[in-house]
């Protein structure tokens, strides 16, 4: 099979591209005949003999791939040839062929194309794992994240942004700051021209930040650890400067803040059930619109050292992907691609599935966004009906037509309001509920009026979850309507929901 082939250990221009032997497939394998393989750091540290999995030479780099199972060993039951499946080999996946172990291959998320499968568990499995259960981050925190534009750090832009907090965006230039401002960030530092440091206390006003993710090490650092808030979490999470950083203990001693490391990969093999579920939630986002790979630059398997040599210099923003084998024998791309906001209504929105006890760590998360719903006269009628509220600017279309800003009939409010309901419904299901009553509504404003033939949906997040008696927890859910084509949203609230 065709290969890039690492025969001995240094940079990316000591790669040749040849024959290597299809590789055997053990019982509890799965072969995978390659479509695309991601770009990634450690594709960098392994061929240099730098990472901590140590691959026999000769080997094909390459450690997250998408793409078709040929065949499965004889334990595996879950897959089949056929099946569409993204999977982490560790390397082999600059190749035609790789063989995985099944515990590491996933079936390809519907509506995800080949590309995007190859370049998307890896970045944001790792900044989930890192945000959500190791600093534990919250709306209205203040996130720094050092190395924002790379893979891991621009998928943790996205992500926290998404979880309600305030991003500070730091890389080393300023192409690189746009695409991650245009990803969520709030604040942008140039680090090869600003001093970290005096730009922190200036963004939060000497209070420092609460969470900062590090994906670089280095010099900046300390200083990043220094700027910390009281109760900071410091995310240990890569070295791409090659320097290791080491702190002095009375930093986290003044800050009473904590440094903590994330390790992804150990995380999905001893925390498989929690490491599933991060999954679902990602795709969930993904499949809201939410969260969306920015793919910098798509090459071909020959030309993939070269990839490796602009990722090592820096030059990729996001995700560089290489395409494998040959794509004329696989549907187009183009019909299989990811739901982006202004096509959700052709595909109705999976509820986000979670479970009761889980329901805390989702506070100051986007539950994401309904498809639309056409607010039409015998939708109003029937509401009119139901709460004999039968005032001729809802009911009498003929009178709309000559009095009313053009000539439409206007929904009732809490007809509005009433919907925000049943659209939470539509966005997340809660398994371990037996009961559960929407008593209320808060803070709630109507900055347009929705008028008869309007399309409306709805965005909804999690603003907090308070335990209640009797075991029961009171949910408060921020919803804001939107109408089709106007920049104001029809309805902003807080929906109150008791569960039990
Ligand atoms: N802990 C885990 O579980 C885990 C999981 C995945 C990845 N990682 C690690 O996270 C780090 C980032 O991975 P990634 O895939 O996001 O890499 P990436 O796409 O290459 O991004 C890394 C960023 O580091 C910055 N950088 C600073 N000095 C650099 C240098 N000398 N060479 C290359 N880049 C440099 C670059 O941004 P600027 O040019 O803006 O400085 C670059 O955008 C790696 O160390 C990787 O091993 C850890």
């Amino acid at each position: 099979m065709r290969a890039v082939i690492c025969k001995a250990f240094g940079l990316p221009d000591s790669l040749s591209v040849g024959e290597l032997p299809i590789p055997a497939i053990g019982e509890t394998d799965v072969s995978i005949q390659v479509f695309a393989c991601g770009v990634n750091f450690p594709d960098l540290l392994i061929i240099q003999n730098k990472y901590q999995f140590k691959p026999e030479l000769p080997f094909s780099p390459g450690g997250e791939v998408s793409g078709i199972v040929e065949n499965v060993g004889e334990k595996i039951k879950h897959l089949k040839s056929g099946d569409r499946v993204v999977a982490l080999c560790g390397w082999g996946g600059f190749a035609e062929k790789v063989v995985v172990n099944a515990s590491r291959v996933f079936p390809m998320p519907k509506g995800m194309d080949f590309i995007n499968g190859a370049c998307t568990l890896y970045t944001y499995g790792t900044s989930y794992h890192a945000l959500k259960d190791r600093a534990q981050l919250k709306a209205g925190e203040t996130l720094l994240v050092l190395g924002a534009a790379g893979g891991v750090g621009l998928a943790a832009v996205e992500l926290a942004k998404t979880m309600g907090a305030t991003v500070i965006a730091a890389a080393s230039s300023t192409d690189k700051l746009a695409i991650c401002k245009e990803k969520g960030a709030s604040h942008l530092i140039n680090y090869s021209s600003e001093d970290l440091r005096t730009r922190l206390k200036e963004i939060t006003n000497d209070k420092g930040v609460d969470v900062i993710y590090d994906a670089v090490g280095g010099k900046l650092a300390e200083q990043a650890l220094r700027s910390i808030a009281w109760r900071g979490r410091y995310l240990v999470v890569g070295f791409t400067t090659g320097e290791i950083p080491q702190f002095p203990a009375n930093l986290p001693l003044l800050k009473g803040c904590s440094i903590m490391g994330v390790f992804w990969g150990s995380f999905a093999e001893r925390e498989p059930q929690q490491s599933l579920q991060n999954f679902g939630e990602l795709i969930a986002l993904m499949k809201s619109g939410a969260i969306k790979q920015h793919i910098h630059k798509i090459y071909s398997l020959g030309d993939s050292p070269h990839a490796l040599q602009d990722l090592m210099d820096r030059k990729i923003i996001g995700k560089a992907v290489v395409k494998v084998g040959d794509w004329s024998k696989e549907p187009v791309i183009q019909k299989e691609k990811i739901t982006l906001p202004a096509e959700k209504e052709k595909t109705a929105p999976k509820p986000i599935h979670i479970h009761l006890s889980d329901i805390k760590n989702h506070v100051g998360r986007s539950i994401g966004v309904t498809n639309w719903f056409t607010v039409s006269q015998e939708t109003i009628n029937g509401f009119a009906n139901a709460t004999q509220d039968q005032q001729w600017i809802h009911v009498d279309v003929e009178r709309a037509k000559q009095f009313l800003p053009e000539g439409k009939t206007i929904a009732h409010g809490y007809l509005t309001m009433s919907l925000a309901a049943k659209f939470f419904y539509e966005l997340i299901s809660i398994e371990g509920v037996t009961t559960s009553i929407n008593y209320g509504l808060n803070k709630a404003r109507f900055p347009v009026t929705v008028k008869s033939g309007d399309r409306i949906r709805m965005t909804g997040k999690i603003l907090s979850a308070e335990d209640m008696l009797n075991n029961g927890i009171k949910l408060s859910v921020e919803a804001i309507i939107e109408i089709e084509g106007n920049p104001k949203p029809a309805y902003v609230g807080e929906l109150l929901t008791a569960i039990y």
